[in-house]
């Protein structure tokens, strides 16, 4: 299992130092939740590609990246973030509208192509596009914030990407990986592992003021252990 933390509970005036713990303490993915103000429900702003620059030139080439865009114009301004150095564009489907077209332009300037889906949204919108996936995040929570409680719920639709997915590799088709974002903890690790999540974006379980990132990380990779 990665854990790949998602930056919106951190001081960001203290983001480099922040980032720089997080590395020290093992992580080698980050993953980038920008809000354009619109698109998610609560208006939020987090932030754009000047910012995702700074991360990239903070911690060099080796460090994997992705952005969550939370946007209304994934289609207009998706190379805004690969220029910033982003490795892995997520767009999500309810607000794409061909996603396709989205994914070609993404292998076609060697960026790596994920879709993610709302709670209330349904695995089959996506299914169609897996083939051509690099990535399938499934939302467990409703996108806006940080530290928002975990929707178990998502089981049923995490179970259905995992098996197509395995069904895809079976027949030698894209590795696609799967990977969740929302309420995950020490607590609830275990759970999603055993679902088939490869990947678990952690916010407010990893940047918090209970522990040091090392600390959160290791009890969370503890309780991965039982
Ligand atoms: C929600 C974001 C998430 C979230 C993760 O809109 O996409 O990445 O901030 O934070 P926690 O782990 O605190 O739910
Ligand atoms: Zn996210």
């Amino acid at each position: 299992m990665i854990i790949t933390p998602s930056i919106l509970t951190a001081d960001f005036c203290e983001l480099g130092t922040t980032i720089d713990e997080a590395i020290a303490a093992g992580i080698d993915w980050i993953h980038l939740d920008v809000m354009d103000g619109n698109w998610v429900v609560n208006r939020t702003i987090t932030f754009g590609p000047a910012v995702i620059r700074s991360i990239r030139e903070r911690v060099g080439p080796d460090v994997f990246m992705d952005c969550h865009l939370m946007v209304t114009n994934a289609e207009e301004n998706w190379n805004q973030y690969v220029d910033a150095g982003v490795n892995l564009v997520i767009a999500h489907i309810e607000a794409v509208d061909d996603m396709s077209t989205l994914i070609e332009k993404l292998h076609a300037c060697g960026c790596q192509a994920g879709a993610v889906l709302n709670p209330a949204t349904p695995a089959d919108t996506i299914l169609p596009f897996l083939p051509n996936l690099d990535l399938v995040l499934v939302m467990s929570v409703v996108p806006g914030k940080g530290g928002q409680s975990f929707m178990s719920e998502m089981e049923d639709k995490t179970r259905t990407f995992r098996a197509a997915i395995d069904a895809q590799i079976a027949a030698g088709g894209r590795p696609t990986k799967l990977m969740i974002d929302g309420g995950i903890k020490a607590h609830n690790i275990a759970q999603v592992a055993d679902w088939g999540i490869e990947i678990a974006v952690v916010g407010s379980g990893l940047i918090n003021d209970k522990g040091t990132i090392a600390e959160n990380l290791t009890e969370i990779q503890h309780a991965l252990q039982q």
